[in-house]
């Protein structure tokens, strides 16, 4: 099988990572990619949200699969373009993709498929935010109704924060606040067949302790050993089994991946958002865990076929993956520095922990800095000790000038608590 991945981040990595692991796949290549994916798949350069340039270097390349990584080209249409030239794609199409790029839109269907979420308002001017943001008190939960690469979103105590967020935004939502811990689900879909994954937590704040600001993702693990094993019936049963339902009655199919983020909250579970793809840094951890080769699930929810497929293996073993980000992440981050020590993590680490790029190109001979999210360290271990352990001696070999990292990724849970 050849298979052409779309995407530049760690996220797509790791999904390089397992497809050329596969056995199945003959071919693997990805565009525009990055300097560590460079290492397992031949590289193309695209433009990624551009859907003819997308369908076009996948016919010349002949592949059989395209794998459309990022929202950006999913809400832009690109797996459409894609299947409108006859080739399997996985990845949800345009309509579809708008279950993440727009939060009102999932707010409805939320509420058609009767799946539980905050309760929310969808805000125009300043005087509907005010009315809003009084009726659910503090801490207020204000987003953008657009794509935000998970920056969108401000929650905080104060109330000037949250209108004045709230007013550099075009369409708003204001929500409840739902306590509790967070849990990011990922499943499967051909549009009618869900196969849930195996449950990671990420964090999402810039600063150990979960302060400072929200970013893409700072870390992540799995798996959850303080939840309640029923955790993924019961949302495969209340959350994405009716919400792929609804997508389908509504003449919308969704097939990809739908991601759930939950929070667990004292009166049940609750879904903060979907995305429709594979969330980053959570894919480095569950991909790391699965040991049914990628390319197969893949292919099957593109073609129709996941009713087909054996139950998914899962490793025992527990992964953790840190991600070392650009001085001043998630504000405008500085690159252009040179990245030192990887070579050491690949000559001492593997195969235990590896390094996944993000924000990374190749400037001659060395590796240099491209991006906020540079590059996440993954580990595996017996435990979530030994995996944590793994990843943060791997952290420490690699040097970049001024970047940062969070040093509490799993912890609570490792301990215990
Ligand atoms: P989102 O982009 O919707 O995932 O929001 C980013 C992050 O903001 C989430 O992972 C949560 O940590 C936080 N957040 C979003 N919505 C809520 C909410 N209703 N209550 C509490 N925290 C929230
Ligand atoms: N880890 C959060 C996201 O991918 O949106």
């Amino acid at each position: 099988m050849k298979v052409l991945v779309i995407g530049s981040g760690a996220r797509e990595h790791a999904l390089c990572r397992s497809l050329s692991l596969d056995p199945d796949v003959t071919a693997l290549h990805c565009a525009p990619g990055n300097a560590g994916i460079a290492e397992v798949a031949e590289l193309h350069q695209v433009d990624a949200v551009d859907g003819a340039a997308v369908s076009a270097l996948a016919t010349k390349l002949g592949a059989d699969l395209v794998v459309v990584g990022p929202e950006a080209p999913l809400v832009a249409g690109v797996a459409d373009a894609v299947r409108e030239a006859g080739i399997p794609v996985f990845g949800p199409s345009k309509e579809a993709a708008r279950i993440e790029g727009s939060k009102a839109f999932a707010k409805d269907v939320m509420a058609r498929a009767g799946v539980p979420t905050a309760r929310s308002y969808v805000c125009t001017g300043a005087e509907e935010v005010a009315e809003a943001l009084a009726a659910f008190g503090a801490p207020y939960v204000v987003k953008d109704d657009g794509l935000a690469a998970g920056k969108g979103v401000v929650v905080t105590d104060d109330v000037e924060v949250a209108k004045a967020h709230a007013a550099a935004c075009e369409r708003v939502v204001i929500e409840e606040y739902l306590d509790g811990p967070e849990v990011s689900l990922f499943a499967v879909t051909d549009g009618e067949t869900v196969l849930p994954l195996t449950p990671a937590q990420d964090f999402k704040r810039a600063l150990d302790g979960d302060a400072g600001p929200n970013t893409g993702g700072m870390g992540a693990y799995s798996p959850l050993p303080w939840a309640d094993p029923q955790l993924v019936d019961e949302v495969l049963r209340t959350v994405l089994q009716p919400t792929v339902d609804e997508m389908r009655r509504r003449g919308t199919p969704f097939s990809g991946l739908l991601y759930a983020g939950l929070a667990i909250t004292g009166r049940g579970v609750r879904v903060i958002e979907f995305n429709a793809r594979f969330g980053d840094p959570e894919t480095q951890v569950v991909l790391a865990r699965l040991q049914t080769p990628l390319a197969g699930v893949l292919m099957a929810a593109a073609t129709g076929h996941l009713a087909d497929l054996e139950p998914l293996r899962w490793s025992d073993e527990a992964a953790v993956t840190v991600v070392v980000a650009s001085h001043n992440y998630p504000g405008t981050p500085r690159t252009g520095d040179p990245i030192t020590g990887l070579d050491e993590v690949a000559a001492q680490d593997a195969p235990h922990a590896y390094v996944l790029h993000a924000g990374t190109r190749r400037e001659g001979d060395s590796v240099v800095s491209a991006g906020g999210r540079v590059l996440s360290v993954t580990a595996t271990g017996k435990d979530l000790t030994e995996a944590r352990e793994r990843a943060y001696t791997a952290v420490g070999r690699i040097r970049l000038e001024g970047s940062q990292h969070r040093t509490d990724i799993a912890a609570k849970a490792a301990a215990g608590a």
